[in-house]
């Protein structure tokens, strides 16, 4: 998949250099550090995909120290003589590839590793990485901080969207590469951490406490979390089976608990719209966080940095299909994340006293042409700084919004629901997410996604 998708960037000057270093003489050759996104340059690595992370982690919420080790099963996806990893920060004290020791060399966040033997291409290999330090989170071209957050009192907000994962385990780091992940966090009694998936255990011994989570879909790194707090945890089953595992800072939980209770109705209702819910859990991660300033998706068990309104859950559960389940192959296509969660909440509004999803396209289009909303295409963000603006997320669901009034209800709701089911756990793109609407809806829509994805400025005409 990398090395396909590799292949297709390699017009672009930067990676077709990068490559030709990659290419010669039909021997091992580097892995390129990266992914070939021009958006996150440095993101990502080729010539291997990670099949499976297992991490375990200990924190000390006194020192803020982090100590751990990471088994990455890969396979490697070209001869390799050496590869990378994403880590931003901490020392790392000694790397094995399939029990060997491993040379490696840092430079700014990447983590080169040269196995003693040259690996083979289609090898499944394990590399084990002992690294530990004080995490430190990184700031995002939009100046959002990202990554291991640490707050005051010790507790932790992880979030990786789209290139704190780094920050606390050594990652392919980009969306393209997707795996399941196991990841264990050691800490002091009277603390909780809490991941993805489902919790396998909870062993208390020595006045610490071990949380062994499992992710068994996969999961882009961004995606992870393993999020530290004094937590009050509730966990059940839904009426259908689903387990829901909730933590909630105490600050946060009278004003959380009402919007919480709505998990099982939001999971049901977004299933009947969009499809099976992708994952084998669900739950929220809910902290008193300053310096953060946003909610993310990860994957089954979104984080939220304070209590959500209704409108934030529902958003955040729809990227379970839109943006966790479909992934993006390259981050300028960050609409078919935001524009099909921001429009999962024009639904829920529609249908729970708000206005209608043809008013809410109405009232944004009569913004004047100097509103930020026209201030770039959704399709097109044009730098790294922009993939959170406005536009990706409303200019979004504008799109989609003039798709349905186009083709109708029935084939709307087929393409949304044909989109997350026929490239479940997979990436899609924007040109597949428009010839999937033509196929479809059997119309032509080039210049309706011409005009309202693509075009610069407010459309002429409504
Ligand atoms: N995907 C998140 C949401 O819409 C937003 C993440 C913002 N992250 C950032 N680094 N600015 O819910
Ligand atoms: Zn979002």
């Amino acid at each position: 998949m990398i090395a396909r998708r590799l292949l297709a960037l390699a017009a672009t000057p930067v990676l077709a250099a990068l490559l030709a270093g990659a290419s010669q003489g039909g021997g091992a050759a580097p892995g390129a550090p990266t992914a070939g996104d021009p958006y996150f340059p440095q993101s990502g690595d080729g010539g291997y995909h990670v099949v499976h992370y297992r991490l375990d982690l200990g924190y000390a919420p006194a020192s803020r120290r982090l100590d751990a080790t990471a088994v990455l099963t890969s396979t490697a996806t070209q001869k390799l003589s050496s590869f990378f990893l994403d880590l931003s920060g901490l020392t790392v004290s000694s790397v094995t590839v399939d029990g060997r020791k491993a040379a490696f060399s840092r430079s700014g966040v990447k983590l080169k590793v040269t196995p003693a033997h040259a690996l083979p291409r289609g090898r499944s290999f394990s590399t084990v990485i002992t690294y530990a330090g004080v995490p430190k989170d990184v700031t995002d071209p939009d100046g959002s901080a990202d990554g291991w957050i640490t707050q005051k009192d010790g507790s932790v907000f992880v979030a990786g969207e789209p290139q704190g994962a780094m920050t606390w385990f050594p990652s392919n780091s980009h969306p393209l590469d997707k795996s399941t992940y196991e990841i264990a966090v050691t800490v002091p009694d009277g603390w909780s951490a809490v991941s993805n998936g489902r919790l396998e255990s909870q062993c208390a011994s020595n006045g610490r406490t071990t949380f062994d989570w499992r992710e068994t879909s996969p999961m882009a790194a961004y995606l992870a979390t393993a999020s530290i707090g004094k937590f009050q945890v509730q966990s059940y089953r839904t009426a259908s089976g689903l387990p829901v595992y909730n933590a909630v800072d105490p600050a946060e939980a009278k004003a959380a608990a009402p919007v919480l209770a709505q998990i099982p109705a939001v999971v049901a209702w977004e299933s009947t719209l969009f499809g099976r819910y992708p994952f084998d859990a669900a739950g929220a991660i809910v902290e008193h966080a300053h310096g953060v300033g946003y909610a993310l998706e990860t994957q089954t068990r979104p984080i939220y940095d304070r209590a959500p309104d209704i409108d934030t859950l529902v958003h955040e559960t729809a990227h379970q299909w839109f943006g966790d389940s479909v992934s993006l192959d390259r981050w300028k296509d960050i609409w078919l994340n935001e524009g099909f969660a921001t429009y999962a909440e024009w639904l829920w509004d529609a249908q729970h006293g708000g206005p209608g999803t043809a008013a809410r396209l109405a009232a944004d289009y009569a913004l004047p042409a100097t509103n930020d909303l026209w201030s770039f295409p959704a399709g097109d963000p044009g730098s790294a700084a922009n993939i959170f603006g406005t536009p990706p997320y409303e200019r979004g669901a504008m799109v989609l919004e003039k798709l349905r009034e186009t083709v109708g209800d029935k084939a709307f709701f087929a393409i949304l629901r044909t989109w997350a089911g026929e490239r479940r756990y997979g990436h899609g793109d924007s040109a597949q997410f428009v010839a999937l609407s033509e196929k479809i809806s059997g119309e032509r829509l080039d210049s309706l996604f011409a005009t309202w994805l693509y075009g610069q400025g407010k459309p002429a005409t409504p």
